[in-house]
């Protein structure tokens, strides 16, 4: 099968296309034809020597967390998603993946049946990035009606999830994106949305409950700065890893809390997703797609950090 790899850390040129063995799925993993498979920043960092690099056993390795295919092999018979069914999910994260790749094995757990009215494209730009902003928003920050909210980075691919999350639980929401993004956060239910290219937020934010923080320290120091505006006890969520290593004693300085994050595949709130987004009370939004053959191209524009909502790569036709 074609499946696209790295030969070791290296920039987004360095992906190519390789024929590889078809995986072998063990205990309770199917073995899903992909049609398309999402685009997540861990990818790129992995590919780049960062991210999960450090379980790749060897190179050269697969790449890739989501996917929306069909079943072609379960675990037994009467299993809830036989062959034949349209699933989407996360491969074994934070493990290194292979979902850049015309079959993947995923556990039975990390799964959920495709909502129809998606595509296999829309649905492909769902798990990992879905997951994260229900797990940050509902799990984590517990958000509920008149909790006040700031989420950086609305715009992005976690960010848009957890912006309309936010509201559909009640959150009062404000969010950060650019100029052109302004009209589209209002659309997805923020209250308030500043533009962080040209107002500093501290200085326009009234104090809130909770930062969920996409950005972090590596951009204008966003992280640091979110401190500001929480009301005191308040929680700052920092999701990207690394970077920031005093989150805590700074947090602890300005007298509020503060968690790092990680995203976990979870089949049981991907179903639910899926009943969001096929009620229409949740929307994804693809940027672009690339075929497989040009990954390379979907890491470059990730890389450049304005990707509106998703990018996905088309595997095959369906
Ligand atoms: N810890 C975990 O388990 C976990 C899980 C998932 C993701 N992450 C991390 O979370 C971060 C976000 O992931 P993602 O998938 O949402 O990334 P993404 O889709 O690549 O984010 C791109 C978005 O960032 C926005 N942006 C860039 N600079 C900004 C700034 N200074 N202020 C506000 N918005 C800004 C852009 O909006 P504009 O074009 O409007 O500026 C763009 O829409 C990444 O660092 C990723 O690695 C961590």
């Amino acid at each position: 099968m074609r499946a696209v790899v790295v030969d070791g850390p290296g920039p987004a040129g360095s992906l190519r296309t390789a024929d590889v063995a078809v995986p072998v799925p063990v205990m309770d993993e199917v073995l899903v034809r992909v049609v398309a498979a999402g685009v997540n920043p861990v990818d790129a960092q992995t590919r780049d020597g960062e991210g999960v690099s450090a379980q790749i056993g060897s190179y050269p390795s697969p790449l890739g967390v989501d996917f929306s295919g069909v079943v072609v092999s379960a675990p037994y018979e009467a299993h809830p998603t036989p062959p034949g069914t349209p699933v989407f999910g996360m491969t074994a994260f934070p493990r290194v993946g292979g979902s850049y790749a015309d079959y993947v094995v995923a556990s039975s757990h990390a799964i959920a049946v495709k909502p129809p009215r998606l595509s296999h494209v829309e649905a492909a730009a769902v798990p990992l990035a879905a997951l994260t902003a229900w797990q940050l928003v509902v799990d984590t920050a517990r958000t509920h009606a008149g909790q006040r909210i700031l989420i950086h980075a609305g715009a992005g691919g976690v960010g848009h999830f957890a912006v309309q999350l936010a509201a559909h639980f009640g959150a009062h929401v404000t969010t950060t994106c650019s100029t052109r993004n302004l009209s589209w956060m209002r659309e997805l239910g923020a209250d308030v949305v500043i533009d962080h290219t040209t107002t500093p937020f501290e200085e326009v934010v009234q104090p809130v409950d909770v930062v969920v923080d996409l950005v972090g320290n590596a951009h204008d120091r966003t992280g640091s700065r979110s401190l500001a505006v929480l009301r005191p006890g308040g929680l700052l969520v920092t999701v990207p890893t690394g970077g920031w290593t005093r989150y805590s004693e700074e947090a602890a300085e300005a007298g509020v809390s503060a968690t790092s994050f990680r995203a976990t595949p979870d089949g049981v709130t991907l179903a639910t997703i899926a009943r969001l987004l096929e009620s229409g009370e949740l929307a994804v939004y693809v940027d672009r797609v690339f075929p497989l053959d040009n990954a390379a191209a979907a890491h470059g524009a990730l890389e450049e950090h304005h990707a509106r909502g998703k990018l996905v790569l088309q595997v095959s036709d369906g």
